[in-house]
């Protein structure tokens, strides 16, 4: 289910601020996300990169992070938006580790243009790996995971 307009307009303009805020000094690529948890909560996080290039973390695994900081894994949608004429979509790592606590979230693309992108996570990453992969060909490490789940609970 798609979220509704004005649940959109509060997402766009908390990755805009938080794009603002975006460490970007070598690709001069400023990227915001906002993340809406299932409780009505919105996250949000930018790009922060680093002179080691590839420690660089991008805005949506920031969001991410931003989100399970604060004790929140149930997600509805999340938007990104990038100051440019067209959209851009999450990178396949960030795909990755969205996947891991938003499978059927919402995923809007928004730019500095009229164009967007609104698909599903489970559209940008079919054929996900995840704890489902492992319970079917690992099964200590099935148990594993959910041990785990019990202790956070
Ligand atoms: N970037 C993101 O923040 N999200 C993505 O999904 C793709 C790329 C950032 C990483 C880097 O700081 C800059 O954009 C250029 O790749």
């Amino acid at each position: 289910m798609s979220i509704p307009d004005s649940q959109l307009t509060v997402l766009r303009q908390a990755a805009i601020d938080a794009s603002r805020n975006a460490w970007c000094p070598y690709s001069g690529f400023p990227v915001g996300a906002a993340l809406l948890a299932t409780d009505g909560r919105i996250f949000s996080g930018c790009n922060v990169e680093n002179a080691s290039h590839g420690l660089t973390l991008c805005a949506e695994r920031n969001t991410i992070g931003q989100a399970i900081v604060a004790g929140c894994r149930e997600f509805e949608a999340l938007l990104v938006f990038t100051a440019t004429q067209a959209p851009t979509t999450p990178c396949g790592a960030c795909r990755q580790v969205i996947t891991e606590f938003a499978p059927d979230a919402e995923v809007i693309c928004v730019c500095d243009g009229p164009d967007s992108i609104r698909t599903l996570m489970r559209e940008l990453l079919p054929h996900s790996f995840g704890p489902h992969s492992m319970a079917e060909h690992n099964f200590d490490q099935a148990v594993g995971l959910d041990q785990a789940a019990k202790l956070s609970e």
